[in-house]
């Protein structure tokens, strides 16, 4: 400590012989700053005093040019950042040690000193380090994933990108919430700016748990200083079956009372992950299309009245789906009072009649079965070749088929008729009667009752007539031969026949002049065909001129 003496002479002026230096006050010896303090920060202000009062200037040294010293007043005085345009730099420097030298004008000096630390810069900080996230393989598109907040501890600029996915896929993105940019969030106790950035999906499409259960999604936020990394596992989740609640199920009708449009069942079915449910009837056991569901509501109801189906039990598959997945569940329909169709017990059969059965003779008789007594059963029936129906006819009361006209067979040697028995219900058949029409030999015919003919007396074997006979057969390829009945009469014995021709000659000398033969008479000429048919008999008028 100087001492100072001050000697007052009366007429001399004041002189100092010793002086006292200036006295720092208030000057930390350590102060910390930011890394990227701005250009003009005060960091430290002090003041100075000097015992004597004289006048005091103070200068700085030891930061180059990136402190300044400002003097506000005579004593007080502020160290600032001159120029942080080239930065602090906490990697190189991390901390500068300034020299305040405070001088009066009798140049005794004070000097002190000051440790200027620099904190280093700090990256952003995610605040919410995301481990992992289950997402849905059905999520849709443009939903957020994950929100994240990202503050800053120098408030700098910064953001955030994802850097990487794995396995590769463009499915993800990540900006900034544009509804809160910025927001407050708390943390701990205190409040903190901070940015949040949310993890987005852009294509569901691409999200199939099948081929990738899982991304890895690498992001990093930076400021100018640096960055900031972490990691977010994206978990894909599989689509979810639909649920049936109450299949399998069954439900049992009465068959005979039940009409068209009954609500026969209403499936429920639960899906963890999706809304939409579609409902289908894949299958039937037995087949039918009697039942039908309502692809929306789920409601099973009947498209016909159930007295016309015919079997007591029916399985059928429904199947759910959610669009990506289904489940099919079993719904059994129970009938009492079913309807049984009546049947023809004794067709298909095949039949064969003459072709000489009368008309109206009955040729064959159905045996219908109908177990409902209060059933009426009513038969219809069709004729192969049609154009000739008319030559059946059939009583649906006695249930007797019978010819109506005359069977040919040679014009039609088969028939087929197919009967369909019906309870107004249920129908079956159609039953088929094949109907041979058998071949009868038939007799061969003249074309006309009487000939004429006439020769000269002649002997034996002479005086050739012929009558011009035409014989026909019905029988095809049948032929026949021609003779006299001899036993008509003794005139037929006078007379030979060629069997094939007709020519007539005598069988004996004929002499009218005698008186021993007949000048005129009747013969009767006979056809008789291969099957033995005795053909008609003709009248045949002989004259005999002298
Ligand atoms: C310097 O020290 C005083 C008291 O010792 C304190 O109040 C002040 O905040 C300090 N200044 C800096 C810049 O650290
Ligand atoms: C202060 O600065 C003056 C002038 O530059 C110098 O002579 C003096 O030695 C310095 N004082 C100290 C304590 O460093
Ligand atoms: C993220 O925040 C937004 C806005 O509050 C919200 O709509 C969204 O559901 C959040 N995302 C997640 C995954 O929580
Ligand atoms: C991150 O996003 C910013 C702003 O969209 C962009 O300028 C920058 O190139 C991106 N960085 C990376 C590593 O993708
Ligand atoms: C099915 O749902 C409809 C509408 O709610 C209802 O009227 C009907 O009675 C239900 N059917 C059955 C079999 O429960
Ligand atoms: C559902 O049933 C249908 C018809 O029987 C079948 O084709 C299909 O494979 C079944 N689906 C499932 C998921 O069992
Ligand atoms: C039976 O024959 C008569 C006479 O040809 C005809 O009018 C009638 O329609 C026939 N009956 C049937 C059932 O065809």
């Amino acid at each position: 400590m100087s001492v100072t003496v001050i000697v007052f002479t009366l007429l001399s002026t004041i002189q100092l012989i010793y002086g006292s230096p200036p006295d720092i006050q208030d000057l930390n010896f350590t102060v910390s700053v930011d890394e990227n303090t701005e250009t003009l920060t005060t960091i430290e202000t002090f003041s100075v005093s000097d015992p004597d009062e004289d006048s005091v200037s103070c200068n700085l040294a030891g930061g180059g040019t990136l402190f300044n010293l400002y003097s506000a007043s005579a004593t007080s005085y502020a160290i600032n950042v001159l120029s942080n345009s080239a930065g602090f730099n906490y990697d190189s420097t991390p901390s500068y040690t300034l020299s305040v030298n405070c001088t009066d004008i009798n140049g005794e000096s004070t000097s002190s000193s000051i440790q200027v630390d620099i904190n280093p810069d700090q990256t952003p900080t995610i605040t919410h380090p995301p481990s992992a996230v289950k997402v849905s393989e059905n999520t849709v598109a443009l939903t957020s994933l994950y929100n994240l907040t990202v503050t800053d501890p120098e408030d700098d600029p910064m953001y955030c990108n994802l850097t990487n996915v794995n396995p590769s896929s463009n499915s993800f993105a990540m900006w900034i919430d544009t509804f809160s940019g910025n927001y407050y969030e708390t943390i701990g106790v205190g409040k903190e700016k901070g940015v949040r950035q949310t993890i987005y999906l852009l294509g569901s499409q691409r999200l199939d748990y099948s081929t990738v259960p899982l991304y890895t999604l690498r992001f990093a936020c930076s400021d100018s200083w640096g960055t900031s990394t972490s990691t977010l596992i994206v978990e894909i989740t599989p689509n979810m079956y639909p649920v049936f609640t109450n299949l399998p199920g069954t439900v049992t009708f009465s068959a005979s009372s039940t009409g068209v449009g009954t609500s026969i069942f209403n499936v429920t079915a639960t899906d963890v992950d999706s809304s939409i449910l579609t409902y289908s009837i894949e299958a039937s056991n037995p087949s039918t299309s009697v039942f039908q569901i309502n692809s929306a509501t789920c409601a099973v109801t009947n498209t016909q009245h159930l007295k016309y189906v015919l079997n007591s039990v029916y399985y059928l598959t429904i199947k759910v789906t959610d669009g990506k997945d289904s489940t099919n569940g079993t719904l059994t329909i129970i009938l009492t009072n079913v309807n049984t169709a009546p049947t023809i017990q004794n067709l298909d059969s095949s039949i064969s009649v003459l072709e000489t059965t009368a008309s109206g003779s009955a040729i064959y008789t159905l045996v219908i079965v109908e177990p409902n007594p209060y059933d009426t059963v009513t038969t219809s029936y069709s004729v192969t070749p049609a154009d000739k129906s008319s030559l059946f006819s059939f009583d649906p009361t006695t249930l007797k088929l019978s010819v109506n006209g005359t069977l040919d067979y040679e014009t039609q040697s088969s028939f087929t008729i197919k009967f369909t028995v019906t309870d107004g219900k249920a129908s079956s058949g159609p039953y088929t009667l094949t109907i041979t029409i058998k071949d009868e030999n038939e007799a061969c015919f003249f074309d006309r009752t009487k000939y004429f003919t006439s020769t000269y007396e002649a002997s034996s074997g002479l005086g050739s007539m012929d009558p011009g006979f035409i014989v026909s057969d019905h029988d095809n390829g049948d032929t026949y031969t021609l003779s006299i009945q001899t036993s008509a009469s003794v005139f037929g014995n006078y007379f030979k026949i060629d069997s094939a021709s007709g020519i007539i000659t005598f069988a004996v000398n004929y002499d009218v002049d005698q008186g021993a033969y007949p000048s005129s008479g009747n013969l009767i000429v006979i056809c008789t065909d291969t099957g033995n048919a005795m053909g008609e008999y003709t009248n045949l008028f002989c004259s005999h001129d002298i």
